[in-house]
């Protein structure tokens, strides 16, 4: 479970459930809001190691390590990712907050890993042998921004659902740049195989829209999100961590360099074979 949840990865998640909390200046205790931003946390980590077994992707690397099950094996894999379901509702439940908030949470996170319309019906969807993108990208990456974007404005008893649009995009934005980077970087510098979308013949925005479709798309989703953005005491902050978020999304065969032009990077004949 450790090696699966550290040194970790970019904490996009519970950074965006801490940041609509600050934005909306919520006075639950940092404490209490880390740690139902860290159960949001536990349950993607729990869910790359789902997905990394071989019955899924049976991948070998993530965050430039061996997967949990390359290191332990498939059977503490699949204990490990079901020991950290249970600590993430076990974290929120142990958390010092208002009684009365502890539903409302559990509810906004179940909602967002479940299998109506979460993750666990995102991963379902590749078991089939049709799935329309945004429906698929919908359950399995945006359901767990949403829940991240809910479980702040929650804590900050702000109203949930207009921020959970605003996650929405996010996550739709995340995906979008996740199929760009599966499709142009490397395994180096990806820490995790690349090109897997097509080695499982999965969806990819890159193949639907194109690569400078795809690119337009991402920054028409930041765009949207910022102004989907429900009135806030902050936000400023919002739009800063939105850019933020999207400066990290860049695959590196087109992060602007210093000169303005993509950086060379290991993929880049497939760069040029998907623009042609
Ligand atoms: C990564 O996708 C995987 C997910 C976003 C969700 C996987 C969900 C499950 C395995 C269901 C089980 C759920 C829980 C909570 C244990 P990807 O393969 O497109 O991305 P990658 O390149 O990072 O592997
Ligand atoms: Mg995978």
């Amino acid at each position: 479970m450790d090696h699966a949840v550290f040194p970790g990865g970019a904490r996009l998640r519970p950074g965006l459930a801490m940041g609509v909390a600050a934005a909306c200046d919520a006075s639950v205790a940092p404490e209490a809001q880390a740690d139902v931003a860290a159960a949001i946390e536990l349950l993607h980590c729990a869910s790359l190691v789902h997905d990394d077994l071989p019955c899924f992707d049976d991948a070998p690397l993530r965050r430039g390590r061996p997967s949990v099950h390359a290191a332990f094996g498939e059977e503490l894999a699949v204990l490990a990712g079901d020991g950290l379901i249970v600590l993430a509702f076990d974290v929120v439940a142990r958390a010092q907050l208002e009684p009365v908030l502890v539903p409302k949470l559990v509810r906004a996170i179940a909602q967002g890993v479940g299998a109506v319309g979460g993750l666990v019906a995102g991963q379902a969807w590749e078991s089939e042998q049709a799935v329309g993108l945004r429906t698929y990208h919908k359950a399995k990456t945006g359901a767990l921004f949403e829940a991240g974007a809910r479980v702040g404005a929650l804590l900050a008893q702000a109203d949930a659902e207009p921020w959970a649009q605003f996650g929405a995009r996010l996550g739709e934005a995340y995906q979008i740049a996740d199929d760009l980077r599966d499709t142009l970087d490397d395994t180096a510098s990806l820490g995790k195989p690349a090109g897997q979308d097509m080695v499982h013949n999965r969806p990819n925005a890159c193949i639907s829209l194109g690569i400078d479709g795809a690119l337009a798309r991402l920054r028409s989703l930041l765009d949207q999100a910022i102004a989907a953005m429900p009135a806030c005491r902050h936000p400023q902050r919002v739009v800063q961590w939105v850019e933020g978020f999207g400066a990290r999304l860049y695959p590196r065969a087109v992060r602007p360099g210093i000169n303005g032009k993509p950086q060379a990077s290991a993929n880049q004949p497939v760069l040029a074979d998907l623009r042609a």
